[in-house]
C-alpha cells in the first residue's frame, strides 16, 4: 500500500511538472514544407494608424482623435494620428510597396467618421466616398484583392457623446453604416470584417479605460459593450447575408484577437481552458453556437451574487438574440501575436472585473524574448497550439489569420529579428495545416510602420520603414519585406523546401 501511494505521489509530481510548449518545442526546426497551393498572403493596416488627414475634406472627429487631443500623455511618445503616415494622400505609395512584395490581398479599414462625420447616414461625406473609391480602384488596377474592416476602433465622437458602445442604439448606427459600405463598395471587396478585436474595444476602451474612449467601467460596462458589439456585428452580417451576398458573392466575419493561453502545469489545464473561454470564447462561442460560454455565465453569476448585485453583471441574450447571433460568420478570423501562461488561483479575487471573473491568473515568462512593446513576447509554438485548439473547440472551420507581426522601436531596415519571428510563426502555421487545421490565408501586420495607438510611433511593426523626419514620409523597404516577398513567391520559409 505504502509503495503504491509513493508511486502515485511520484506520478503526480511528474504530471504536475509536465512539459509546456517551451520544453515540447525546445529543439524545433523551421519546416521545409511549403504552403499549399491556393494559400493566400496579405498585409494589413487600419484607418487611424495610417490615414492622417484627421480633419480634412469633411471628416468628422472620432474617439481616438478626441482621446489624444485631450490626453496627449496617453501616447507613449506624445504623438497622435493626426498625420500618421498620411496615407490619405500617399495611398498609392502604400500600394506600390504591396505590389513590390507581391501580396494577394490588402486588409484595410474604412474610417466611419470620414464617411459619416456625425456617425449617422443622415450626412454622407462625398469626399470620403470618392477617396475610398479611388483607393479601391488603385488596388484593383494593381491586381490586389481587398479585405475591408468596417470598424477598427474609431467610433465617431458624435456617437460616443451619446454613450457609444454602451448605448443600445449603436447596433442600428453600426448596421446603417455597414449597409452603406456594402452598397457603395460591395463590388470591390472580397472579404468583409465587421469589427476588429472586440476585446480591445470593450475591455480596454470601456473596462480599464486605457484605450479610447477611456471609459472605466470594469465588470459592467465592458460586458454591455461586448453584448452590443455582438448584436451590431450580427445585425450587420444578416443584412449582408440576405441583401448583398446573393449578388456580390463576397464573405463576411468578425475578427477576434486570439493569443494563446498555456497551462503552467497539468494541474492548470482547466484554468487555461477557462481563460480561453473568457478571452476567445466570449466572442467566438456566440457567433458559432449562439450564446456566451457556459463557464462565463456561471462564473459571472457566482461572483455577482457574492458582490451583492441583484443579477449577473453579464447581460443575458434573449432567445431571439441568440438566433440572430448564431452562425454569423463565413470563416473564423483571428489576430495572433503572443502567448500567456495560466495558473489556477488559490484564493479567488472579488474585484468587479472581467479579468477577475475568469478566476485565474495569467502571466508571461521572463525568459521569453521581448519585442519592443512589452507584451509582444515571441512565442511561436503558441500559434500552432492556438490553431489546433480552435479546430478542437469550434470544429473543422476555415480560419483566416487576419494579423500577425512584431514590433521594434527603431524601425531598422536590417530587421533580422522580424524575419525570425515571421519565419517561426509561419512555420508553426504550416505544421497546423498539416495536422488538419483549415487555415487558408495569412496577413502580416503591417505593410508600413504606422501609428501604434498608445505606443505612438514608438512601436514599429512595418516591413517598410516610414521616415517620419522627412516631410515626404518616404516608404523604404526593410529586409523583412524582401523575406516576405520571397515566401509569397516560393511558398517556402527556407532557402529550399520539399515539394508538397
Ligand atoms: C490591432 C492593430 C495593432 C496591432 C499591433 C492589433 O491588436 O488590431 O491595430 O496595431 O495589434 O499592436
Amino acid at each position: 500500500m505504502k509503495v503504491f501511494s509513493s508511486l502515485l505521489i511520484f506520478l503526480g509530481i511528474l504530471a504536475i511538472g509536465s512539459t509546456d510548449g517551451d520544453e515540447e518545442f525546445a529543439n524545433y526546426n523551421v519546416t521545409n514544407r511549403k504552403y499549399p497551393d491556393g494559400f493566400k498572403f496579405g498585409v494589413a493596416t487600419a484607418a487611424y494608424q495610417i490615414e492622417g488627414a484627421w480633419n480634412l475634406d469633411g471628416k468628422g472627429e472620432q474617439i481616438w482623435d478626441t482621446f489624444f487631443h485631450e490626453h496627449p500623455e496617453r501616447s507613449n511618445d506624445g504623438t497622435n494620428g493626426d498625420v500618421a503616415t498620411d496615407s490619405y494622400h500617399l495611398y498609392k505609395e502604400d500600394i506600390r510597396c504591396m505590389k513590390e512584395v507581391g501580396v494577394d490581398y490588402y486588409r484595410l479599414s474604412i474610417a466611419w467618421s470620414r464617411l459619416l462625420p456625425d456617425g449617422t447616414i443622415d450626412n454622407v461625406n462625398k469626399n470620403a466616398k470618392n477617396y475610398y473609391t479611388s483607393l479601391f480602384e488603385e488596388l484593383r488596377a494593381n491586381g490586389i484583392e481587398v479585405m475591408v474592416t468596417l470598424y477598427h476602433w474609431d467610433l465617431p465622437t458624435a456617437l460616443e457623446k451619446q454613450g457609444g458602445w454602451l448605448n443600445p442604439q449603436v447596433v442600428d448606427w453600426f448596421t446603417d453604416y455597414a449597409t452603406l459600405c456594402y452598397h457603395l463598395y460591395g463590388t470591390y471587396v472580397k472579404d468583409w470584417v465587421t469589427i476588429n478585436e472586440p476585446k480591445q474595444i470593450c475591455h480596454v476602451g470601456y473596462g480599464d479605460g486605457g484605450y479610447a474612449p477611456g471609459v472605466r467601467s470594469p465588470g459592467v460596462g465592458e460586458y454591455t459593450c461586448a453584448r452590443h458589439i455582438l448584436l451590431a456585428h450580427a445585425k450587420a452580417w444578416r443584412v449582408f447575408d440576405t441583401q448583398y451576398r446573393p449578388t456580390l458573392k463576397s464573405r463576411n466575419t468578425i475578427v477576434v484577437d486570439s493569443d494563446w493561453y498555456e497551462p503552467a502545469t497539468s494541474a492548470d489545464e482547466e484554468a487555461a481552458e477557462t481563460k480561453l473561454q473568457f478571452v476567445h470564447g466570449m466572442y467566438m462561442h456566440p457567433i458559432v453556437f449562439g450564446n456566451w460560454p457556459q463557464i462565463m455565465i456561471d462564473n459571472v453569476a457566482k461572483f455577482s451574487q457574492v458582490q451583492g448585485f441583484n443579477e449577473s453583471r453579464l447581460p443575458a441574450f434573449s432567445n431571439e438574440e441568440i438566433e440572430l447571433i448564431k452562425g454569423t460568420f463565413d470563416f473564423i478570423a483571428i489576430n495572433h501575436y503572443t502567448t500567456y501562461m495560466v495558473k489556477a488561483r488559490s484564493q479567488p479575487s472579488y474585484a468587479v472585473s472581467w479579468v477577475a471573473d475568469s478566476g485565474v491568473d495569467s502571466y508571461q515568462k521572463d525568459t521569453w524574448e521581448t519585442a519592443a512593446i512589452g507584451w509582444f513576447k515571441k512565442v511561436p509554438w503558441g500559434f500552432g497550439k492556438l490553431l489546433r485548439w480552435l479546430r478542437k473547440t469550434y470544429g473543422d472551420l476555415e480560419i483566416v489569420v487576419t494579423e500577425n507581426g512584431v514590433s521594434d522601436r527603431d524601425g531598422s531596415l536590417q530587421d533580422q529579428h522580424r524575419i525570425e519571428y515571421i519565419k517561426n510563426y509561419m512555420s508553426h502555421l504550416i505544421d497546423a495545416i498539416h495536422d488538419g487545421v483549415r487555415v487558408t490565408s495569412y496577413t502580416l501586420w503591417s505593410i508600413i510602420d504606422n501609428f501604434e495607438w498608445t505606443q505612438g510611433f514608438n512601436g514599429k511593426l512595418g516591413i517598410y520603414f516610414v521616415n517620419q523626419s522627412d516631410p515626404n514620409l518616404p516608404r523604404i523597404a526593410k529586409d523583412s519585406s524582401r523575406y516576405y516577398a520571397n515566401v509569397i513567391k516560393t511558398k517556402c520559409l527556407l532557402d529550399q523546401c520539399v515539394d508538397n
